[in-house]
């Protein structure tokens, strides 16, 4: 009887780990071509949608790396924007940002990057591996179901008083609905 009831535990908790909870769409992104070059894409298989990246960098980057996410949540056809924050990655790990939404989005994208968030940025190749959010995320304690815009953009100042070298942007739609809240 024990037995079976840690079975059917075991099922249940895998059944919701494995539910989609969130949608992705519109991807919109630009790479500066003299440090990089790959794709940024999407994937759906069986209502299941992750986010990917695969890019080759050329050159070193180091000296400063501002890295600025800005998302908002659409509501009630507005766009309020609840994060909008510079990040030099020179400077500070993003894992040990004082924003929780900064460190909760950064602890999930380790589980599926194959390279360290903070600068120096060695030439190689940089992958992403279908980033997606479960229901036993961290994220759905922070942000509620609904629908979203993320952009991240990342400028480099290979010394202190040199010029914003822009190095990429994207911007991506998504859709959070995770059963219970
Ligand atoms: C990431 O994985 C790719 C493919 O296996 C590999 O070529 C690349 O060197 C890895 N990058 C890093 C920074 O480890």
């Amino acid at each position: 009887m024990f037995k079976q009831l840690s079975l059917l535990l075991l099922v249940v908790q895998l059944i919701a780990r494995s539910t989609a909870v969130v949608k992705f769409e519109n991807l919109n992104y630009e790479l500066n071509k003299d440090f990089m070059h790959g794709n940024i894409f999407i994937k759906s298989q069986n209502d299941k949608y992750s986010f990917g990246a695969d890019v080759e960098m050329t050159k070193k980057i180091e000296g400063s790396v501002i890295v600025t996410p800005v998302l908002q949540h659409l509501v009630k056809d507005e766009y309020h924007t609840m994060l909008n924050i510079d990040l030099d990655t020179c400077k500070v790990d993003p894992l040990m940002s004082e924003n929780s939404i900064v460190r909760t989005i950064a602890k999930e994208s380790t589980k599926f990057v194959n390279f360290s968030l903070m600068c120096p940025y060695n030439p190689g190749r940089y992958l992403l591996n279908d980033f997606t959010l479960d229901s036993e995320s961290p994220l759905l304690k922070l942000i509620p179901n609904g629908k979203y815009k993320m952009q991240l953009s990342a400028t480099h100042y290979p010394t202190p008083d040199s010029s914003p070298i822009p190095l990429f942007k994207y911007s991506i739609d998504f859709e959070l609905f995770h059963g219970k809240s």
